[in-house]
Formats: structure tokens, C-alpha cells, sequence
């Protein structure tokens, strides 16, 4: 009984910094209670030594409220996240446990809000890398992490519709166009409702980096949901990322929005490996008129907010649209377009940021 109210209690406290609370992250590891003493240990990866401190004080508080709850002990143990860089000039660099095994990199592509077009560029980027590294004679090389767990399009996208091959402890990725897929939408009944959803981030996120047969892989690409935070604390404390692409649109709602949720990874010590903006102008092909359609400057803006590189500009293509909706990203559809272009471009200076 009183067990249960401290875990109540305990799923009332946000991780610093947060909306999120511990329990749902999984961080609370042990929670025990005998004769009105409660004993509550939590297992956290943060190199701000600020943190165990006030979730200390905080359970403390939390738990003490609680109803025949006379003693509060909290004991916070801090492992250091493995192969954490300084900054992509460092990334990459070290083994750990955190690190996706036969995986080279892994860059997380983010946005903070949704309909920026952030998962029509992760699998545009992937089959960009697939193509670049394949015209270096690296093979298999490219990933999808699709961590969306409110909204997983990457299947549709990328045209994979099925369920993967379980072998032993580990899940098979379905693969086309050669990239090999692991996606929330393979697994969860699209019925589930999204509040279920939300508890799942960590322990999910963690079985797609030690319970996928991944093979070697040169770049895993993640797609995150749109920027609350949960699932970049979460990533942070489950894998070893080289950094973050933030996906944003030229207008400055936007451009406001992608600041502040790339400000989370600097939380948690994730480099911005650069920013690109997308939908960022629409060329008339029957007389070359160029509009500016959500305004301008959004990428740029943001990427000096944030002291990164700007790595390109996707502009609105039809053919874009038509390609994430027939499964055929534009990349492969139509590999000499304009778009298919703008792509690769972006493709070789996320590589060259990443050597
Ligand atoms: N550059 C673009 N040109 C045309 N349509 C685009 C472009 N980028 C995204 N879209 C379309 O916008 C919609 C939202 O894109 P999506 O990738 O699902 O966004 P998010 O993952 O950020 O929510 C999709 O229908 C997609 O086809
Ligand atoms: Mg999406």
C-alpha cells in the first residue's frame, strides 16, 4: 500500500529541467518501505553535478509528504555518460556500453515542433548518406532509428510496411532502398493511445539500440518526436550520440521553437552538429518566380543562435510531398532533381562535420 503511494508520489517529480517525471523515465531503480521509513534509489547519467542534489531534495520532499511516511532515505548513484564528445570536431570517439553496437555514428534529427518536415528529411538524409557512402564503396551503411513514438511515418515514408523477424533476444530491421529500418510503427497498435505511449520512450529507446540485430552500420539517422524533451533526456541516457540536426522552417515562430528545444541537448551535453532549414521557398517552374512562402532567414537565425553551421535549404517540391507519401523518397525517385540535390549537399557536410 504505502509502497504504491511512493511511487505515486515519486511519478510527481520532474527531472530537472524537465516536464517529465523520474519514474516514467525510468530512473527510479528501487523503492522499498519498512515501518514508516522509506528507502528510494534512483540510477541517473548526467555530467551536471547540480542534478543529483535537487533530485535528492526533491524526492525527499515528495516522498516525506507522503502519508505514514516518517523517514525518508534517497540515494542518487551518477553513472557518466560513455563517449560523450566535447563538440563534433571530438565525436564520435570511444567505446561504451551507450554506444549502438557496429554503429560508427549517430545523429539525432530534431525539431521543436511537429509538421516541419523533420521525418521527410531523416529519410532524405539517410538515402543521401546510403548513396555517398556507397559511391565510396561502403556498403550497408546507413540506419534508421525512427523514436517517434506519437507519430511514426518513417515506414510510410520509406515504403516498409510489416512486422520484423524476432531471432532469440534480438529483432531483425526491415530494409529497403538499403537502408535498414527499426521504427516504433513496426511495433505499436496504431490504436494505443498516445498517454500509454509516453512511459514507454526510455525502455523503447533502449531496446532499439541493444535489442536490434543492427549489423555495421557507418551513420544511424534518429528520428525524435517533436521537441518536448522527453526523448532527448531519454536518448541521452541510453545512447552515445555524436550530436543533432535541428530541423526548422524560415518562419520565426518556428525558428524560436527549434532554439529553445536544441537548448535541451545542450542540457544534456548533446553537440549541435548543425541546422537545416526546410521548406524554404517554392520556384514557380512555368515562368522561374521564386516565393518566400513561410519567410526567410528562420535556418540561418537559428543555426547562429545556436553557434552552429547552417547545413542547407530544402526548398517545397511537390515531388518531395509525392515521394514521402508514395514511399519513394526523393532521393531515390528522382536522384537528379533539384531536390535530390539539395539532399546530398546537405549529406556531404553533415559527413564532413562528422570526419
Ligand atoms: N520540402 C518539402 N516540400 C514539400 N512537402 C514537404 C516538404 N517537407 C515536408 N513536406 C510534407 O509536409 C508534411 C509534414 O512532413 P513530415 O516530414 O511528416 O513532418 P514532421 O516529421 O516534422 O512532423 C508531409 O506531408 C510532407 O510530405
Ligand atoms: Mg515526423
Amino acid at each position: 500500500m504505502n509502497k504504491d503511494a511512493v511511487i505515486e508520489a515519486l511519478s510527481k517529480v520532474p527531472y530537472p529541467g524537465f516536464n517529465r517525471d523520474i519514474v516514467s523515465f525510468g530512473l527510479v531503480r528501487d523503492v522499498s518501505v519498512e515501518n514508516g521509513k522509506a528507502s528510494v534509489a534512483l540510477t541517473i547519467t548526467t555530467t551536471d553535478q547540480r542534478v543529483p542534489g535537487i533530485l535528492k531534495a526533491a524526492v525527499d520532499e515528495a516522498v516525506g509528504a507522503v502519508p505514514g511516511i516518517s523517514q525518508v532515505e534517497t540515494m542518487v548513484a551518477v553513472s557518466q555518460p560513455k563517449a560523450q564528445s566535447p563538440g563534433p570536431a571530438g565525436a564520435g570517439g570511444g567505446a561504451s556500453q551507450n554506444k549502438i553496437p557496429g554503429v560508427k555514428h549517430t545523429v539525432a534529427i530534431a525539431s521543436g515542433k511537429g509538421g516541419v518536415g523533420k521525418s521527410t528529411f531523416t529519410v532524405n538524409l539517410a538515402c543521401a548518406l546510403d548513396q555517398i557512402l556507397r559511391e565510396r564503396k561502403l556498403h550497408n551503411a546507413v540506419g534508421i532509428m525512427d523514436c517517434d513514438l506519437y507519430g511514426p511515418s518513417v515506414p510510410l515514408m520509406i515504403g516498409i510496411n510489416g512486422q520484423p523477424h524476432v531471432d532469440g533476444e534480438m529483432i531483425v530491421p526491415l530494409e529497403n532502398f538499403g537502408i535498414r529500418v527499426m521504427s516504433m510503427g513496426f511495433l505499436i497498435d496504431p490504436e494505443t493511445p498516445v498517454i500509454w505511449r509516453g512511459p514507454m520512450v526510455a525502455k523503447t529507446i533502449s531496446q532499439f539500440t541493444q535489442n536490434v540485430a543492427w549489423g555495421d552500420l557507418e551513420i544511424m539517422v534518429i528520428d525524435l518526436p517533436p521537441g518536448t524533451g522527453d526523448a532527448q533526456l531519454s536518448l541521452s541516457q541510453t545512447i552515445a550520440l555524436d550530436g543533432a540536426v535541428v530541423v526548422t522552417t524560415p518562419q520565426a515562430a518556428a525558428w524560436n521553437v527549434a532554439r529553445r528545444g536544441a537548448m535541451m541537448f545542450e542540457k544534456v551535453n548533446v553537440p549541435i552538429l548543425g541546422v537545416a532549414e526546410n521548406m524554404s521557398y517554392l520556384d514557380d517552374p512555368s515562368n522561374g518566380n521564386r516565393t518566400y512562402l513561410f519567410g526567410q532567414g528562420g535556418g540561418q537565425k537559428t543555426a547562429k543562435a545556436l553557434g552552429t553551421q547552417l547545413l542547407g535549404q530544402v526548398p517545397l517540391f511537390e515531388e518531395i510531398r509525392e515521394g514521402g507519401d508514395n514511399g519513394i523518397p526523393v532521393v531515390i525517385g528522382s536522384p537528379r532533381s533539384e531536390a535530390a540535390k539539395v539532399f546530398r549537399s546537405i549529406a556531404e557536410n553533415l559527413l564532413a562535420t562528422l570526419d
